[in-house]
């Protein structure tokens, strides 16, 4: 993972804990409305994506034990893992595009209602994303990948040249007399996987985006209700389609990209379906960037006119991330594909305790302030989520306080430890297992194997009844705190 220059370390220090009177007084465990949908606390815990569904797409036992075990320290809402919106193999990806999806999602929510005693809200996050290759063997791309065109045959003096001869030549050739002869796809093709853009609109299926995409994220919205979530989260945020429209980067010449009003414009063609199919009563919101970060994309004065035209189409909810995009990916090691969490814009997305000056704690907050404040000035009372790097009550208390956020989004201090939010209502708050933002979960993601915390993921390893990952080193969720607890009774009395 890419590290600011700097390497300062630092430790995450979550400060005093409450008393439990003091949090049941406060603003983070207190209500808000979410459109038609009220959670009983301002805590959210943002997608995460574990890699626990079956390889086409199905909720598996390991998928629920993962949402339950979330779902035990209720906090006020859970969103499930970015989602696949098409009907097509995905990899270990949960998927919606289809009515077969909705058993197993039905399951999920049961599973977090379940566990949650009711309380806490459930959304799901829904996804599409364009074709990305891994990175080819050299001589592979040359002979077999690699689309030979007349400016090939002109740069080489080879006029009239057969294909194979082209291939030869270019494979004899080293790398920087290539990197005068190929152009800047082929050669990002060659160096990082060839991978497709919006902007790609000479492709039938990449010029059709607009006109498929509304019904693909209606139909998977309609049947995430179907399923009994409590709502839906758009993805218009990092490396994906949608966050790829927004972005200054998108120069599409259709009407659907250039000026911010032509970015916005598939954006809320697809909210205006997704709202027509599910109807009012029912939230409907997303998570977008409040800060591309990379060269070129939008900064926050383009994020919080966003902001507000998002709010004034009537979004029920507005959840903030930042950066995560494929423009500063590092290059994959030949077999793997780019990943877009691996560059300086992955940093900003997911920061780790080694930081910059700034420290990785809070480094979303000042762009979404702003963007609140936009949408306020604009007249919406439309909730604003904001998440990187909050672990502590103070600190996430304090946001509320100086209307900067109107949610707060706990990622990896959830995974760490997912009874936070009951700890610390309990005023328990010095029992709670701080994140140390190593990212060692988030490596595990890059991999795309089973999520797990390194701060639990070998502990009690002989607790009955667990599930581990298939070669038994680790256990898939955390250790239950205080087993038996009544929790029901434990919030009505407060800590023996
Ligand atoms: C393992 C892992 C998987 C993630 N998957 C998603 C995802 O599916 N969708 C999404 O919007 N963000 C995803 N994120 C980003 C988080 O939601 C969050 O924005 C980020 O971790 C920063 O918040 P934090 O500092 O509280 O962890 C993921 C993060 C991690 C660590
Ligand atoms: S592995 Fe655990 S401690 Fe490390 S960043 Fe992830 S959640 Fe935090």
């Amino acid at each position: 993972m890419w590290r600011p220059a700097e390497r300062v370390r630092w430790k995450a220090e979550p400060g005093r804990w409450p008393s439990r009177e003091e949090a049941a007084a406060s603003r983070l465990f207190g209500p808000v409305a979410i459109g038609p949908a009220a959670l009983e606390q301002r805590t959210w815990v943002p997608a995460m994506v574990p890699w626990r569904a079956t390889g086409d797409g199905y909720v598996t036992p390991e998928v629920l034990d993962w949402y339950a075990r979330f779902a035990r320290g209720r906090p006020g809402a859970i969103v499930v893992e970015a989602t696949g919106i098409r009907d097509i193999p995905s990899g270990p990806l949960l998927r919606i595009g289809d009515d077969r999806f909705i058993p197993g999602l039905r399951e999920l929510v049961a599973a977090v209602r379940e566990a949650s005693g009711g309380h806490t809200r459930l959304f799901i996050q829904c996804l599409d994303f364009l074709a990305i290759r891994r990175r080819p063997d050299r001589a592979r791309y040359l002979r077999e990948f690699l689309r030979v065109t007349d400016a090939h045959r002109r740069s080489l003096d080879m006029a009239g040249a057969p294909d194979a001869e082209i291939r030869e030549r270019l494979v004899a050739l080293d790398d920087d007399a290539l990197a005068g002869i190929l152009d800047g796809r082929e050669l990002e093709a060659l160096r990082m996987g060839y991978r497709e853009r919006v902007t790609d609109t000479w492709l039938p299926h990449i010029a059709d985006l607009p006109e498929k995409l509304p019904g693909l994220f209606a139909g998977a919205a309609v049947r995430a209700r179907e399923a009994g979530f409590d709502g839906v989260e758009l993805h218009y945020a990092h490396a994906y389609t949608m966050a790829s429209f927004l972005s200054r980067l998108n120069t599409r010449e259709d009407g659907y990209g250039g000026a911010l009003e032509n970015r916005l414009r598939l954006p809320l063609e697809v909210f205006a379906q997704v709202r027509s199919a599910v109807g009012a009563d029912w939230p409907v919101g997303c998570r977008y960037l409040s800060d591309d970060i990379v060269e070129g994309g939008n900064r926050v004065d383009d994020t919080a006119e966003i902001g507000v035209a998002f709010a004034a189409a009537g979004m029920d909810f507005l959840s903030l991330s930042r950066g995560g995009r494929f423009e500063d990916a590092a290059v994959p090691a030949v077999g793997a594909a780019a990943y877009p969490y691996t560059g300086p814009s992955g940093y900003e997305c997911m920061p780790q305790y080694i930081s910059d000056q700034q420290g990785p704690f809070g480094r979303n907050v000042a762009p979404a302030a702003a963007i609140r404040a936009a949408v306020r000035d604009a007249g919406h009372a439309t909730p604003v989520v904001v998440t990187g790097g909050i672990h502590g009550f103070g600190q996430a208390e304090g946001l509320l306080e100086a209307g900067q956020a109107d949610v707060i989004g706990f990622a990896r201090q959830a995974l760490a430890d997912p009874d936070w939010f009951l700890k610390v209502r309990l005023g328990r708050g010095d029992e709670v297992t701080v994140c140390e933002y190593t990212n060692y979960c988030e490596a595990l993601d890059q991999k795309h194997v089973p999520v797990t915390c390194k701060l639990w993921d070998r502990k009690e390893m002989d607790e009955p009844g667990i599930l581990k990952t298939t070669d038994g080193k680790r256990r898939l969720t955390a250790p239950v705190w205080r087993p038996g607890l009544d929790v029901d009774a434990a919030l009505a009395e407060g800590p023996d």
